[in-house]
């Protein structure tokens, strides 16, 4: 799970050095690999979707991006946690 605010349009740039290793490691012995991504905006967002996309590129099936503007509210909570189960299952299937 990545947590990622957008900067400037971009990512926030520490995520930068996560995603360089997950591209150069191939975890050939471990099956599939399950990720999500979120994050907070304050314009018009984008990191999360961005971030998705590279950890597909690094092999990962991403099972939800969900992106809020600065704080979420009750029902995003809510859909946060849902996603954090859902992602669970699948890691135990
Ligand atoms: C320098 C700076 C640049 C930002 N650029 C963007 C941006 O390009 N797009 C966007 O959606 N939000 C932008 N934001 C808003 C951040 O995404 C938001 O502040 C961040 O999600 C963290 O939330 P917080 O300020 O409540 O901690 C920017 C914030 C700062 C401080």
């Amino acid at each position: 799970m990545i947590g990622i605010p957008t900067i400037n349009d971009m990512p926030y740039p520490s995520i930068g050095d996560l995603i360089y290793y997950l591209k150069g490691l191939h975890f050939n012995r471990t099956g599939e690999r399950y990720a999500m991504t979120f994050g907070s905006m304050g314009g018009k967002g984008g990191a999360p979707a961005m971030i998705a996309d590279e950890l597909k590129t690094a092999g990962f099936t991403v099972t939800k991006t969900m992106e809020i503007v600065f704080v979420p509210d009750a029902d995003e909570l809510d859909q946060a946690f849902d996603a954090g189960l859902e992602m669970a299952k699948n890691i135990k299937k």
